[in-house]
């Protein structure tokens, strides 16, 4: 297994690290508002760690398609693909060897580095080979900035993300309900016991889900709610608003004063609180990562979109460039 790893610092001692292996961003030191500097990004000392748990995705690129799609099939131009079943009656997040478990090729670029992977014809059984980059940038402003590249020799469909789970007390700190979330969304997708949208993008207002204010992950997680109790948390797809690179959620923790700001080209956001967290292995700290110990924001088209023709398109064709970008910006506030 290849172990090569690679870095981005800052002058601000901002430091991240990044594995070949599966694209995982590793590491991500970032000052509190006293300078102290702590690790926000769950994960494993080493890769064998990632190899031995791949169920979390903790840090990865995810590939070809992020989150689920129903029964593992769609159809393309009348042909109908099946795609393997990894969830329950589902496929999700690529697959059972998806670009998380892949080792990606590196080259240095201006202010980072960018690692590609060619992804064979019928790879996971999605058609067309697809050639893909993940480009991996640092500011001198605390801004980590990835963008998505891929094309494709056959029409096929593509989502891609990152898996980054953060902790913006210090990953291994215990859970993230005193975060502060804020996402800039007037609809989410409500889910069936599968976790597949119903195709309805319905109003957060008057529910848990209603984020367009900041208030605590933990306020309402224990809500009755049916879309909590079917995600036993958070676990669903936000309808983002405006279109093109801009802001669209906003995390506060308020004890050491870490925020991040997430800003994408993407539709969707999924925003997932770690439910599936079970306290059966340790991470790179040595503490076990338990339920409600990171909370993900996977920048994205909507899950299951090729079953969804009324949902933003996840087609590529050749000649066409997928491209995506997303910039996890952190700073300090006395908020
Ligand atoms: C999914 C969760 C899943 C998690 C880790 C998220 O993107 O929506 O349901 O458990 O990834 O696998």
């Amino acid at each position: 297994m290849s172990a090569d790893q690679y870095e981005l610092t800052n002058s601000n001692g901002m430091r991240v690290q990044v594995l070949g292996y599966g694209g995982i961003i590793q590491s991500v030191e970032v000052p509190d508002r006293d300078g102290v500097l702590a690790n926000v990004a769950l994960g494993f000392a080493d890769v064998q760690g990632y190899v031995d748990h791949p169920g979390p995705y903790f840090g990865a690129i995810i590939g070809r398609f992020g989150n689920r799609i129903a029964k593992g099939q769609f159809t393309l131009d009348g042909v109908t693909y099946s795609v393997p079943l990894n969830n329950g009656p589902n496929s999700l997040h690529g697959g059972l060897s998806g670009f998380d478990r892949q080792i990606w090729k590196c080259r240095e670029v201006e202010g980072g580095f960018a690692l590609s992977h060619v992804s064979p014809d019928g790879d996971q059984g999605y058609p067309g080979e697809l050639s893909v980059t993940v480009t991996y940038t640092l500011t001198g402003d605390n801004a980590l900035r990835i963008d998505y590249e891929a094309v494709t020799d056959a029409p096929t469909v593509v989502n891609l993300t990152n898996h980054s789970y953060f902790n913006l007390a210090g990953a291994g700190s215990g859970d993230v309900y005193g975060h502060l979330m804020q996402i800039h969304a007037d609809g989410f997708l409500p889910v069936d016991a599968g976790l597949i949208p119903t195709g309805e993008i319905a109003s957060v207002d008057g529910t848990a889900m209603d984020f367009r204010e900041p208030i605590a992950i933990g306020a309402r997680i224990r809500s009755d709610e049916e879309q909590l109790l079917l995600g036993g948390g958070y676990d669903h797809n936000w309808v983002l608003r405006g279109a093109g690179l801009r802001e669209v959620a906003r995390v506060v923790e308020p004890v050491h004063g870490r925020t991040l700001t997430v800003l994408t080209t993407e539709p969707g956001v999924q925003f997932y609180s770690g439910n599936f967290l079970t306290g059966t292995f340790a991470g790179a700290g040595g503490a076990a990562y338990r339920q409600g110990d990171g909370f993900a924001l996977e920048t994205q088209h909507f899950p299951d979109s090729p079953n969804h023709p009324a949902f933003p398109s996840t087609t590529l064709l050749p000649g066409s460039t997928y491209t995506s970008t997303t910039i996890y910006h952190f700073a300090t506030t006395n908020e």
